[in-house]
């Protein structure tokens, strides 16, 4: 559940900003990335001791947007030394399926890095562009922790935008440093690792700090953070607890995207205050959200800071608006959302101790019910979902769309014609719902991606539907699920008998 809520979060946050970078350089003379299916996978991934794999789906917008720069970083990592393979799977494809499902892959495109022939796997979290894979992996497939031997090492290693973290030893051994070892590979695709013998390399180093000490800088807040607790778990914690800042900051600056990415991974319920970020009263904003996040830390709310220039992508998923800016859309681990729109500066604390005390109502977006609804595919709406999907004794088969979406607009005659077929079925109905103009339970429905289709039962069984995207497929598929109408079923008995 958690991976794939992040993966969708990294489209809509991440991935709206690449879309212009799109199909940049497309070279079409030799193939980098090897392709492989369930025939060749384990013979050639057990040949490299180091080898990365995407697993992709033909119809996935994102991984078109991803494959030139998947390209184009195989080109330049196959003259590395020694030379590092990119290769890649149809996971949609039915021979190839056993092979998603064995690493887990829930979502498109997922990439893994495997290792000593395939014997570990880790999932792959740095950036999509070819310039930003090609750094990432060239540091993974190095030593989990780099030995920092001088200023400079020290410098060019920390850097000023980034988190990472550095052991200080007396001696490259014993538990503390076999310990440490053994969280920096556990945790080497998330951060990058050091150590050293002697602090004063550090910046800001001190000569008091002998060590053994595991000292984390970061880029925002109290920009490092100690640790002596050398017990392989606490350290793990001591890292990802302290790598959260106290306000993530959404905006157009990629820098900023890997702590965007653990804010939506976390478990907690976000905060988010989106507003101008060039408007005069932003800063006023930016400090008094800060306080409050402060305020309330360590309380299982975790706050964002988003620039409306950038969340366009975020507006679309929330049906938000451009004119209700600043506002704070909170949501919890269940998806229960809570809107303050058009927010003022001196409403913040008292919005957010409201909510906190439970004193604000939940948030239930829906378009208004349509008066008529004579078309073939019927319109459920957020208000009108109980009664015509959830509760109906109906056999409905629901399509989650977004109005923008390509993959939906295709669909769209398909679903047409599914529901002409059945238009003298008075128990089959086909139906669409706008997701992002109108909230569901996602505890019910899983929507990932766009567009996605559940089939509700009469008797009320939900199944989400898989199959192909024609109007064969769908008719088959209601037909095998739909629970047989009365009459029907006389007849059945009928010719029994
Ligand atoms: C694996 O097999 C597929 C099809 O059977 C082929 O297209 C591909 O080139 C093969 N890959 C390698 C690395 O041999
Ligand atoms: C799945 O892959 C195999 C081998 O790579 C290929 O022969 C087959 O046509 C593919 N099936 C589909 C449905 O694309
Ligand atoms: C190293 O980690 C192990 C396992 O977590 C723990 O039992 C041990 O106490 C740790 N050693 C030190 C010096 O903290
Ligand atoms: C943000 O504010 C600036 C300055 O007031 C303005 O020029 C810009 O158009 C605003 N951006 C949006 C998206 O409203």
């Amino acid at each position: 559940m958690m991976g794939t809520r992040a993966s969708i979060w990294f489209s809509l946050f991440v991935f709206s900003l690449l879309t212009s970078s799109i199909c940049s350089e497309e070279n079409e003379s030799k193939e980098f990335v090897l392709t492989l299916d369930r025939s060749n996978f384990t013979d050639t991934v057990s040949k490299h001791k180091f080898i990365v794999v995407e697993f992709y789906a033909p119809w996935c917008g994102h991984c078109k947007s991803l494959a030139p720069e998947y390209e184009k970083a195989a080109s330049i990592l196959s003259s590395h030394d020694p030379p590092i393979v990119l290769a890649k799977v149809d996971a949609s494809n039915e021979t190839n399926r056993e092979l998603a499902n064995e690493f887990e892959i829930k979502g498109f495109p997922t990439i893994k890095i495997l290792r000593d022939g395939g014997k570990a796997a880790q999932e792959y979290k740095g950036p999509r562009e070819a310039e930003g894979i090609v750094t990432y992996l060239q540091k993974q497939s190095g030593p989990a922790s780099l030995e920092i031997k001088s200023v400079e090492d020290a410098s060019n290693f920390v850097g000023e935008k980034k988190i990472v973290v550095v052991g200080v030893f007396p001696k490259f051994s014993g538990e503390e440093f076999d310990n440490y070892t053994a969280l920096a590979e556990k945790l080497r695709s998330d951060y990058e690792f050091g150590h050293t013998l002697d602090a004063k390399y550090l910046p800001r180093g001190e000569t008091s700090v002998t060590g053994p000490v595991v000292r984390l800088f970061k880029p925002f807040d109290e920009l490092y953070v100690d640790s002596k607790d050398f017990e392989v778990d606490a350290l793990g914690k001591f890292v990802e607890e302290s790598s959260i800042p106290l306000v993530t900051i959404f905006d157009n600056d990629p820098s900023n995207h890997p702590f965007v990415i653990k804010f939506f991974n976390n478990p907690n319920a976000k905060a988010m205050l989106f507003m101008n970020f060039s408007g005069e009263t932003a800063d006023s904003f930016r400090s008094k959200y800060g306080e409050v996040a402060e305020h309330y830390k360590g309380e299982a709310i975790s706050f964002l800071l988003g620039d409306l220039d950038s969340s366009q992508g975020a507006f679309q998923y929330f049906g938000l608006k451009d004119d209700q800016v600043p506002l704070i859309l909170i949501q919890t681990t269940d998806g229960t959302k809570y809107l303050k729109p058009n927010l003022e500066v001196d409403g913040i604390a008292s919005w957010l101790k409201d909510y906190m005390d439970g004193k604000v109502p939940p948030y239930r977006q829906s378009e208004p019910i349509p008066e008529e609804n004579k078309e073939p595919v019927k319109v459920v709406v957020g208000d009108s979902l109980e009664d015509m999907v959830l509760k109906s004794e109906k056999n409905v088969l629901l399509e989650f769309y977004a109005p923008w979406c390509g993959h939906c607009k295709s669909l769209a005659p398909i679903l047409d014609e599914v529901a002409i077929s059945f238009e003298n079925d008075a128990d089959v109905v086909i139906a669409k719902f706008d997701a992002t103009a109108n909230d569901y339970p996602t505890g019910t429905f899983n929507v990932e991606g766009y567009p996605t289709m559940y089939f509700k039962s009469a008797s009320g069984k939900i199944v989400a539907y898989e199959g192909d995207r024609t109007k064969e497929a769908i008719i088959d598929f209601i037909e095998k699920n739909r629970d047989k109408a009365a009459a029907p079923q006389q007849e059945l008995a009928k010719d029994e008998l």
